[in-house]
């Protein structure tokens, strides 16, 4: 009998390691997990902090739930389940690319407890949580996107914060005030603690 399910050998061991890889790109991969509704942020500020890194000769990435639901996540849409196969496949991705070494930027709502404790589980030590924080009131008043005049007139359903739970998170490794900070201090505040998380 084997001893993993439904006949996968998984062979890891015969690949070139994540150490060589980090040796390779001089540097050590990280998930770095940023999480709010709609319009506080997070994409302003990991593509901000992604040009800074890239100058400074760093490998990296940005997995953005707009964009995942493109593609790899097409067919997933606002219900729960839906929302937690979303955070499920965007976690594996990420784990993948930080295995490789690279800095890795997840710029997804993930609502729930239940789905950033999922997260924490798949990408293990490499996950590094940052609350991207912003009130609904402010997002709505922003909207970027056009969504918040939407859900408003009942055009959109399950919407974050309005008829889908936004659970305020209870102890992230940081917040990020995207309300009262501008986005400069937010992009630096984001930086300063990836140096942080790196050197050890
Ligand atoms: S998550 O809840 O599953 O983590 P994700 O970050 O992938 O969400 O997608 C959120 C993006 O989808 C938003 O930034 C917004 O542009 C768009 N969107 C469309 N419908 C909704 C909705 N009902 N609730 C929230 N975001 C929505």
């Amino acid at each position: 009998m084997n001893s993993t399910p439904n006949n996968i050998h998984p062979e890891f061991d015969r690949q070139i390691t994540r150490e060589s890889k980090e040796k390779l790109l001089g540097q050590k991969g990280l998930v770095i997990w940023l999480y709010g509704i709609s319009g506080s942020g997070k994409s302003t500020i990991a593509n901000a902090a992604e040009k800074v890194l890239h100058k400074q000769g760093r490998m990296t990435t940005i997995l953005d739930g707009d964009n995942l639901r493109t593609g790899i996540n097409k067919n997933l849409g606002f219900s729960d389940d839906d929302r937690r196969e979303n955070i499920r496949r965007t976690a594996h991705i990420a784990r993948i690319f930080a295995q490789q070494g690279v800095l890795t930027f997840v710029s997804v709502i993930t609502p729930r407890h239940e789905l950033r404790d999922m997260a924490r589980d798949i990408i293990g030590d490499d996950y590094y949580e940052i609350f991207v924080n912003a009130s609904y009131q402010t997002c709505e008043q922003r909207d970027v996107k056009g969504l918040y005049a939407k859900a408003a007139v009942g055009e959109i359903k399950n919407f974050t914060g309005k008829d889908s739970a936004f659970e305020q998170p209870v102890s992230p490794d940081l917040t990020i005030e995207t309300e009262t900070q501008s986005v400069e201090d937010s992009v630096s505040a984001l930086l300063e603690a990836i140096r942080v998380k790196t050197s050890d």
